[in-house]
């Protein structure tokens, strides 16, 4: 600040004044804020709509402006000083007593604007030239993230036009390439084949497409995803991000046609979750702004992150060192009434945006953009506009409009935009688009895209979720096991037949030499994605449960009665606690299953898991004599009963969907849980999945035939008992599904029938037994302390289905 010399006028500095009205409640004599805007785009005129209602402000002058800070509360247009001229805009600014200049686009900030206010002690809303490099250079962007660990696409950088293409031909991923000079948002390109790729560094490197930006090139690995954008504003240290956005680059709907400089907008996007947005936080903008500081650039002004939603995580696709266009235009919106933006530009300036007020209501905003016909190839300008006023809860933003006398006119190819807000997301787009057919504005050759937040209506009203869309394929786990049926067959031996497709294996003793022996059958399993909430809550004393629970329950299926386990605890590093709290409960399991538990093995692996996961599996072995082993295929007929034996939650599987739903419905594990407030959404999920060994032994002799529900639900598993002849009838509604199988399927909108494919939906065992056992079986087991329902019979089997379930349309 030793710059501030005695020639600057007392309006100059705020400073002084801003730390007395930090403390002051009144806002009716506070209007002190004289504000320089530089720019002419919508971004612009939302930025002056905003600014303009805060007390604080004073005047808004716009360098150039356009029709819509013409017309804007507190804002004038000013053309007697260019843009691009900083001395001019600097002695604009003194004679004018600015005390904030707020850059619109990266360009000023690029070539330095701040630095020439800076040196005039005018604060001003954006990054010095050299922190700018985070836009102005994708090579400085690039080379900044690897350094500070951001996630982004795997590149490399170029000048040697055969060294690309060698790089081309030895990468196996597909690729993009981009100028790393600005290039107005064109320099990227998208090729679909090597040979693509290769001519587009051609054109870039030799024919110089874009001129000198092609000197240099990335060629970045091709992120699938997502794409989102953040903005955030920031004063070196404290981060203040806006809802999350997804504009629509392309001219055309269905994202079809080239790209432009965005079409329309909606916030915040519907893949929006809490954890997303602290993983953003801690994943890529707390190490972005910590970056900066180390190197001794700290960001002051707004980022705009452009971050691509992959499958591995949140990664960055570019960093902006402004406000986005249409994003501007969708977020402000959401701000709160009493959310004063002058004030939080001038702290992200001066540094002190943790006492800033920043609040977001609880709503969605759409905006959808107008553009000249032609664009984004050439359109005509001049043309006479006719804008009305919007109804309520929509707001217009100008772009390229310009105001001659009283008549408004076309000056630019996305001309202006309507954005609304509602309560949802839905409601936000129809308000917009409504306006739109009253023709709020109308002028020869506009046009604009009818398909605005497409993306977040296809995922919620088209596609219900499934667990194959969760990453698991049920299908291919059963196409694996028929390709490998053949070499598991070639490992036969006397006493085991080697088949696979049952619930475990058996080896019969008597035929391996020890004569009057038992048949020893075993089972293997692990626990699943399960693993992850235990992981993320850090509560590692149930989960071994689940490992023995999956693996006796698959035994006594059998008839066996399991006697030893053993298991296997895979990780990176070790962490004493974790591995110990882990095999407590797996001894807390074998207790329940009263079987020993006989060995394990731990294994430290370094670089295998990512930091403190681990992955576990167990076996359990156990025996069975050859007249009590289930199922009794040749006793099972038409009309025996079956039985179903409550489950204690979701057990051990679909949890690849359950967290995928989770996740859609924005909350964190530790959130309580909305089917049981008692608990907490993780600790609800972690309930350990219910062992029927010791209840259901002594009924063994009785029963015809046994399916632990486990991965594909009741649909897959009941026919796992049957002959082929049989099928299994269930009538839905014979049991109680527990709460939060009704919540699951609500949130995730996941059909009946996938809900039976995927979960156990409320039964953990289902039991054939004959109709005359039924009710003593039945009466046992209640006594023993299950919970048990009579859910169906065995019917003939007509078509190939080896589960029917009757009513189940009726589960909504
Ligand atoms: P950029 O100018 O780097 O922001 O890129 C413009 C657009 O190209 C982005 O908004 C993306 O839609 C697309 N794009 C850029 N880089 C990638 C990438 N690595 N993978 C996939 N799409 C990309
Ligand atoms: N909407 C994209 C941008 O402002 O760069």
């Amino acid at each position: 600040m030793d710059q501030i010399s005695s020639t600057i006028t007392p309006i100059d500095r705020p400073e002084k004044r801003l730390k007395r009205e930090h403390n002051s409640a009144s806002s009716s004599d506070m209007a002190d804020l004289r504000i320089l805007l530089i720019g002419n785009g919508g971004r612009e005129h939302a930025l002056a709509w905003k600014l303009s209602q805060s007390p604080r402000v004073e005047s808004i002058f716009a360098v150039p402006g356009n029709g819509g800070t013409a017309t804007c509360p507190k804002t004038s247009n000013v053309t007697s000083v260019s843009a691009e001229d900083f001395p001019g805009l600097v002695q604009f600014a003194q004679s004018n007593g600015i005390n904030l200049v707020v850059p619109g686009p990266e360009a000023p900030l690029v070539d330095g604007v701040e630095g020439f206010f800076k040196k005039a002690g005018i604060p001003c809303f954006g990054p010095s030239k050299e922190a700018a490099r985070l836009e102005g250079s994708k090579t400085y962007s690039k080379d900044f993230m690897k350094k500070y660990n951001v996630p982004t696409a795997a590149y490399e950088n170029f000048s040697d036009y055969e060294k690309a293409v060698a790089y081309i031909d030895a990468v196996d991923h597909d690729v993009v390439i981009k100028a790393t000079g600005l290039a107005a948002g064109k320099g990227v390109i998208l090729p679909t084949t090597k040979d693509e790729a290769k001519e587009a560094l051609k054109q870039i490197m030799v024919d110089k497409a874009f001129g000198d930006a092609g000197s240099e090139v990335v060629i970045e690995e091709l992120l699938l995803g997502d794409e989102l954008s953040v903005l955030t504003f920031c004063d070196g240290y404290t981060i203040k991000s806006l809802p999350l956005a997804q504009d629509h680059k392309r001219i055309f709907d269905g994202d079809q046609g080239p790209n432009t400089g965005g079409m329309g907008c909606y916030a915040p996007t519907n893949i929006t979750t809490k954890e997303l947005t602290e993983q953003i936080d801690r994943e890529i903008l707390e190490p972005t702004i910590a970056g900066m500081r180390r190197e001794k650039q700290p960001f002051r002004g707004v980022l705009f992150t452009g971050l691509m939603i992959t499958s591995a995580g949140p990664k960055v696709l570019e960093y902006n060192v402004r406000f986005g266009d249409p994003e501007t235009q969708t977020v402000l919106p959401l701000l709160s009434a009493d959310t004063d933006l002058a004030e939080i530009m001038l702290a992200c300036a001066e540094g002190y945006l943790d006492n800033c007020n920043l609040t977001i209501e609880n709503k969605f905003s759409a905006t959808v953009v107008l553009a000249a016909g032609g664009y984004p190839g050439s359109y005509a300008k001049g043309t006479p506009m006719k804008v009305d006023s919007p109804p309520a809860n929509s707001t217009i933003f100008h772009a390229g409009t310009k105001l001659e006398g009283d008549q408004l006119k076309t000056s630019g190819g996305r001309v202006i935009a309507i954005n609304s807000v509602g309560d949802s997301l839905r409601a936000a787009v129809d308000a917009s688009y409504a306006a739109l057919s009253n023709k709020v504005i109308d002028f020869e050759g506009m046009f604009y895209r009818k398909d605005i937040a497409h993306r977040a209506f296809r995922s919620v009203e088209k596609t219900s979720m499934t667990y194959a869309q969760a990453g698991v394929d049920i299908k291919a786990g059963n196409d694996f096991v028929d390709k490998i049926k053949k070499a598991v067959a070639s490992t036969k031996r006397a006493g085991a037949d080697a088949e696979i497709g049952g619930f475990g294996g058996e080896v019969d003793l008597s035929q391996c030499g020890y004569p009057d022996a038992p048949i020893l059958v075993g089972a293997i399993d692990g626990v699943g994605t399960k693993l992850m909430i235990a992981q993320s809550l850090k509560k590692h004393d149930t989960v071994g449960i689940d490992l023995v629970a999956m693996n006796v329950n698959d035994l006594v299926v059998q008839g066996a009665e399991p006697l030893m386990f053993l298991d296997y605890y895979g990780c990176s590093k070790l962490d004493l606690s974790t591995a110990a709290d882990f095999v407590e409960g797996v001894a807390t399991g074998c207790r329940q299953a009263g079987c020993a538990l006989v060995g394990g093995e731990t294994a430290e692996m370094p670089g295998m898991y990512q930091a403190d996961d681990y992955d576990a599996a167990g076996c359990a072995v156990g025996t069975v004599t050859k007249s009590s082993r289930l199922p009794r295929l040749d006793a099972m007929t038409e009309g025996d009963v079956l039985l179903g034996l409550g489950s204690a939650g979701v057990h051990s599987n679909g949890f690849s969907l359950v967290r995928r739903i989770v996740q859609s419905a924005g909350l964190s594990y530790t959130d309580p849980a909305p089917w049981d407030t008692s608990k907490s959404v993780g600790v609800s999920l972690l309930t350990p999945t219910r062992i029927y060994v010791k209840t259901l032994l002594p009924s063994l002799s009785q029963i015809k035939g046994l399916a632990h529900i486990t991965g594909g639900g009741l649909i897959e598993n009941v026919p796992r008992m049957l002959p082929d002849s049989l099928a299994a009838e269930i009538t839905y509604g014979s049991w109680t599904i527990p709460a939060v199988f009704q919540w699951l399927k609500k949130t995730g909108n996941v059909a009946p029938v996938e809900m039976c494919r995927t979960f156990n939906s409320g039964i953990g065992m289902v039991i054939a037994v004959d109709a005359a056992s039924a009710a003593s079986v039945a009466k046992a087991l209640a006594d023993a302390g299950e919970q048990v329902f009579e859910i169906g019979k065995l019917v003939k089997r007509e078509g190939g289905e080896g589960c029917v379930i009757k009513n189940l349309e009726a589960w909504n």
